[in-house]
């Protein structure tokens, strides 16, 4: 029986050249290098200069997956990207990296999950290309969170940064099997009732503003490991695969007690986390791809290799996809 699977072609990342360390952040609010590296693992972030936009990222992210893939925009129809901090309140940013990348056919649009949003971007191109015409999507996360940020709010400013990320992923004709290569299953998960633990003070239609990021950190975190191990017992369930089994784990950089937390509960070999965090922050959507891209571009990541993302944001949002890479 023949099967459409999406395969993970190329693998794109992009940071901005303005590094901000922690002591530097010491500097504007009542913080320490000792505080934020001993609760989080940061250890810098990096943050866009004037002009630089989440489209402006997102294209340079997008040229990076494309020539690793050996492709071009033309080879292209679907652009999926998630962001919170999109350019405009509309269109979509997406339309803006489809018409950068001069691609004028096939479709583009955002999808917002915060901090999930890379793992529901991809779980919908997955769809999209098992399910209809669509041949190769573009998948991105690319987040300005710098600029939603309050800084002078300690809880909150020493833990984003902004960056993008971006895979290529391609409908293949494979066996229907789990020794497949590509997306072998996903699990995304939502409860609206928690969206006052993080969230954003503002929106077009309730204060016609853009707000600042507000957050509830120790009921995050008290969710986070609970949530991730969930969605990823139910991932791994449904691929009849055991923890063991997993090659890589490639979570959503948030905090590195929360993904250390996370893969203890699950029996995940710490060996093989990919870690990030310390060197970009939470970047939010995009900071899936950003890990993905260095654990490729290193050399950790080979063709083969099982291969688990999950993440958990505002919402909450929560989610898993298990890729043969
Ligand atoms: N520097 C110094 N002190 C700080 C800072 C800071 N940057 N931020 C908060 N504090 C203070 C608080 O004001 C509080 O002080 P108080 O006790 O006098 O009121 C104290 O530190 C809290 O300390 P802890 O209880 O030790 O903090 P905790 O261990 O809960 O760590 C943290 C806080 C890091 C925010 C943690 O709760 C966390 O990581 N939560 C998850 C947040 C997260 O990752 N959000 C990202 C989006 S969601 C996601 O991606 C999963």
């Amino acid at each position: 029986m023949s099967s459409i699977r999406s395969v993970i072609r190329g693998v794109g990342g992009y940071l901005p050249a303005r590094v901000v360390t922690n002591e530097e952040l010491a500097g504007l609010v009542d913080t320490s290098d000792e505080w934020i590296t001993a609760r989080t693992g940061i250890r810098e972030r990096h943050i866009v200069a004037e002009g630089e936009l989440t489209s402006t990222m997102g294209v340079i992210a997008a040229k990076a997956a494309l020539a690793d893939a050996g492709l071009t925009p033309d080879d292209i129809d679907l652009i999926v990207l998630a962001t919170s901090t999109p350019d405009q309140t509309f269109p979509a940013t997406a339309v803006t990296i489809q018409a950068e990348l001069g691609i004028t056919h096939g479709a583009a649009f955002d999808v917002q999950a915060v901090c999930s949003g890379f793992v529901f971007a991809l779980a919908t191109a997955d769809n999209f290309l098992k399910g209809s015409t669509f041949k190769r999507a573009l998948v991105i996360g690319s987040e300005t969170f710098s600029r939603i940020l309050d800084w002078e709010d300690r809880n909150t400013c020493v833990l984003f940064g902004d960056g993008a990320g971006a895979v290529i992923v391609e409908a293949q004709d494979q066996n229907g099997s789990m020794s497949d290569r590509g997306i072998l299953a996903t699990c995304l998960r939502s409860d609206g009732r928690y969206r006052d633990k993080l969230y954003v003070d503002g929106g077009p239609s309730s204060t016609g503003t853009v707000g600042h990021v507000r957050m509830d950190g120790p009921e995050v975190f008290r969710h986070a490991v609970s949530k991730i191990s969930e969605v990823v017992g139910n991932t791994l369930k449904q691929s009849g695969f055991q923890a063991s089994d997993i090659d890589w784990f490639v979570p959503h950089q948030a905090n590195r007690r929360i993904l250390n937390g996370a893969a203890r509960k699950l029996g995940l070999d710490p060996g093989r986390i990919v870690i990030t965090v310390d060197k970009h922050a939470n970047t939010s959507a995009a900071s899936i791809p950003l890990a993905l891209h260095t654990a490729c571009t290193d050399g950790r990541i080979k063709p083969g290799d099982l291969v688990l993302l999950e993440a958990m944001g505002g919402g909450f949002t929560w989610g898993a996809l298990l890729i043969r890479w």
